[in-house]
């Protein structure tokens, strides 16, 4: 640490005044506003002239995730009586107290009054200090509630269990518009009006079809990997179309070039994923049906016929219920790609790699393999204990953000028992014994069921092979990923996070090699 310059000076010289202060009885959302206004990072509550309390960013981050309402009050968030420090004492006492107790601001206080604010910030101005070195201990790990960026496109809710994509509720927009509605509310901030459904329908058609060049090599892809799962083959073939259209990095683009671009990869993702598929299996490449909208021609794609309508339906109602979820792996990874000024395919592809992983895009099929071989009702009980007593994680429960019900698994509980069939009734009460075992053998950790349990089901009922299941999911969170994308790009700064370096202390002689 080179804290070596702040011997010499005092708590007076390095705190900030005045400060930016709050009273108890004014709203979260008042005092948040300020913050903002004056890019603080705390507000200190005052009753007078003195410090009764002090309300932090993390605060704001712990009752967002509360969803507590903006008109709550300061008091019923602040710490009340906070530690405080004297102007005349040493930098570095105010620099230990600092991180001592993890804290961010300190409010100065001479006599009973409040006279500064010292930060970890005006430390780190006057001294140099490494931020990773001393705040590292603060991010907690796999930064679970840390924002890392601002977004207009959605958020989640993980106490209340509510999502929502712009300003709606994601679920009422699932049970109540089309894909393509909502796929133009990602991108343009609004829902379409009659006529701009239409406009944008007749933009995105030519947009479905494969370019050529891709179109000829994708059975080079699957003749090299013919085993590969199709998630794979998508990530190829996703590189091979950003290279073919020639995509460029994003820095070097307007805002309008780059959305053309993510238009275009949304539009041909399911394409793709049909012709990839049907190649796999010996069959001829099915040409996007001009007259089916995203979801039925995905299906028409795909199985080679025109799909029921309430398959078409369920099928969408899933896409659209996975179209974008707050700052999930895959998408911050498309965020961080895209803030070096990557090309948009790349991002696209580093997507895809992210929600590869069982942790986040492969649990339905392995969800949909517990319930195989469960089999019947009278299984569940054994096969879902020992899975747990060994260390096990069952597929499709638990989440990072929700400790309640996964609306999204609610939403899909019910399209699942509109389709109706033993599966379904199975699952339903597989879903019982496992959400019962969770609480007995997993207390208080707040386990319950997610978004991947019953995809699986509703894409089985609706005739979609358990091999495409993340393929599917890749393709809705492409139009999640590249509304990410453009947002990323039209306000960028490089994401370049620090690690705490835990190895042996450098610098060691460097041994000659023997
Ligand atoms: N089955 C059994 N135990 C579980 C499960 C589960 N599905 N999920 C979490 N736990 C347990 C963990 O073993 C751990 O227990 P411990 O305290 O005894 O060690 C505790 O709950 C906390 O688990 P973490 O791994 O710290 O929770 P985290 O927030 O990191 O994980 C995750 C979230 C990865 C989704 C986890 O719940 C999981 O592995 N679920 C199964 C995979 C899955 O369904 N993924 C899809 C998620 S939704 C999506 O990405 C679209």
């Amino acid at each position: 640490m080179a804290a070596a310059d702040t011997n010499a000076r005092t708590v007076a010289d390095i705190m900030s005044h005045p400060v930016v202060s709050a009273t108890a009885d004014e709203t979260v959302a008042t005092a948040a506003d300020r913050m903002r206004e004056q890019s603080v990072g705390s507000v200190v509550v005052v009753d007078g002239d003195r410090a009764i309390g002090i309300l932090t960013e993390r605060d704001l981050v712990r009752l967002a995730a509360a969803g507590a309402a903006s008109t709550d009050l300061v008091e019923q968030w602040m710490t009340r009586d906070p530690d405080s420090v004297a102007p005349d004492a040493e930098a570095t006492a105010a620099f230990a107290s600092l991180a001592e107790h993890g804290y961010r601001h300190i409010p100065v206080v001479d006599d009973g009054r409040l006279v500064g604010i010292v930060s970890m910030r005006d430390l780190m101005r006057i001294a140099q200090i490494q931020p990773a070195e001393q705040l590292a201990h603060e991010v907690p790990r796999g930064l679970e509630g840390v924002i890392v960026a601002e977004t207009t496109i959605g958020d989640v809710r993980g106490l209340e269990g509510f999502y929502h994509y712009r300003q709606y509720n994601a679920v009422e927009l699932a049970e109540t518009r089309t894909l393509e509605d909502v796929w133009y509310l990602l991108f343009n901030g609004e829902l379409p009006s009659l006529a701009e459904r239409h406009a944008f329908a007749d933009h995105i058609r030519p947009l479905r079809e494969i370019p050529p060049a891709v179109l000829a090599a994708l059975p080079e892809i699957v003749r090299t990997a013919p085993d590969a799962p199709p998630l794979d083959q998508l990530r190829t073939a996703v590189s091979l179309l950003g290279a073919t259209l020639g995509f460029r990095p994003s820095l070097d683009l307007l805002a309008e070039e780059l959305r053309a671009q993510a238009l275009r990869v949304c539009a041909v993702v399911p394409t793709l994923l049909g012709a990839l598929y049907r190649l796999q299996h010996g069959q001829t490449v099915v040409d996007p049906h001009p007259d089916l909208s995203y979801a039925a021609n995905y299906l028409y794609m795909l199985q080679g016929t025109a799909p029921e309508e309430e398959h078409a339906r369920a099928v969408e109602q899933y896409l659209i219920s996975t179209i974008d979820h707050g700052f999930n792996a895959s998408t911050f990874t498309a965020r961080v790609i895209t803030s070096t000024g990557a090309d948009l395919a790349a991002a696209v592809v580093g997507g895809i790699g992210a929600l590869s992983g069982p942790l986040h895009g492969t649990a339905p099929s392995r969800a949909k393999e517990m319930l195989d071989e469960i089999g019947t009702v009278d299984k569940a009980e054994p096969w879902i204990r020992d899975a747990i007593v060994q260390g096990g994680r069952l597929m499709g429960f638990g989440h990072r953000v929700y400790k309640t019900d996964d609306p999204r698994s609610v939403l899909l509980r019910s399209v699942a028992e509109r389709l109706g069939g033993p599966k379904v009734d199975l699952a339903k009460e597989v879903e019982q014994v496992a959400l019962e075992l969770l609480a007995e053998l997993k207390p208080g950790r707040k386990l319950y069921t997610n978004v991947e349990f019953y995809a699986g089901v509703v894409m089985d009922a609706c005739g979609v092979p358990s091999e495409m299941f993340t393929p599917t999911f890749a393709s809705s969170r492409t139009i999640g990923w590249t509304a990410h994308i453009l947002e990323q790009a039209a306000d960028n700064r490089l994401i370049r996070p620090s690690a705490q370096y835990v190895g042996p202390p450098p610098p060691q002689p460097v041994p000659t090699a023997e």
